[in-house]
């Protein structure tokens, strides 16, 4: 049987969707709870200079705000919360572009090569790390890195692995959003303070397009 998930990935991390990941640098983490939304919030962060997102598995409107979202050629969109491989195939369908699951699996791995989709597994350990590098990973996303330690642990997990890039997200807030973008390690960080369902589902979206704006800035080290 041929083992898909020990292949190389095709690009090998530096597809043009990693690489765009890179260039915005801030992620927003959504939860909607109500697709008919999904529209006004990819608009609401793409005027405040962010034009992607990572839209939660975790709700029974995941994919149809992923279709409503992606929608938007200009919107970046990723599904998150991606935990088994079943979910892969829809969420591409459905037009999301990169996959990010909590933790390592390798199904989902498999799954994303087959979809020609970047996958960005959750690692928390040197452990999973090895998992993930051993079938070609080369962007991890460290959850939940500030539960887990933060930029210390980032820089002990770092040091070991110099060619592997990072998302943090989990707990990260725009405090401390630049002591993690100023690691060389860090590829880009992931969070829902931009858009949290309380704003998404108040239909607060100025205040969303505020807080994409001041993440932008973030970003770009101002
Ligand atoms: C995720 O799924 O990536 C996290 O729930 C986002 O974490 P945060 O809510 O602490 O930003």
């Amino acid at each position: 049987m041929t083992d898909h998930a020990t292949q190389p990935a095709p690009s090998d991390g530096q597809t043009p969707v990693l690489e765009a990941i890179a260039a915005i640098r801030v992620i927003p983490v959504l939860t909607i709870h109500e697709a008919s939304v999904a529209g006004d919030v990819g608009a609401a962060l793409k005027a405040g200079g962010l034009p992607c997102a990572e839209v939660t598995l975790r709700t029974p409107a995941g994919l149809q705000a992923i279709r409503a979202m992606a929608s938007d050629p200009d919107m970046l969109v990723g599904a998150g919360t991606v935990l088994v491989a079943g979910q892969v195939e829809e969420a591409v369908a459905a037009g999301a572009r990169f996959i990010v699951s909590p933790g390592f699996d390798r199904d989902v791995v498999e799954a994303c090569r087959r979809a020609g989709v970047p996958i960005i597994p959750g690692v928390a350990t040197a452990t999973e790390i090895q998992a993930a590098l051993r079938v070609g990973i080369t962007v991890v996303k460290l959850f939940p890195a500030e539960a887990i330690g933060g930029v210390r642990i980032l820089e002990a997990l770092g040091a070991p692995f110099p060619g592997l890039r990072f998302i943090p997200t989990g707990g990260i807030t725009p405090e401390n959003a630049t002591s993690y973008l100023e690691q060389p390690a860090v590829l880009a960080v992931g969070g829902s303070w931009i858009a949290p369902s309380s704003l998404v589902h108040a239909g607060r979206f100025d205040e969303i397009t505020r807080r994409a704006r001041e993440a932008t800035m973030l970003a770009q080290g101002r």
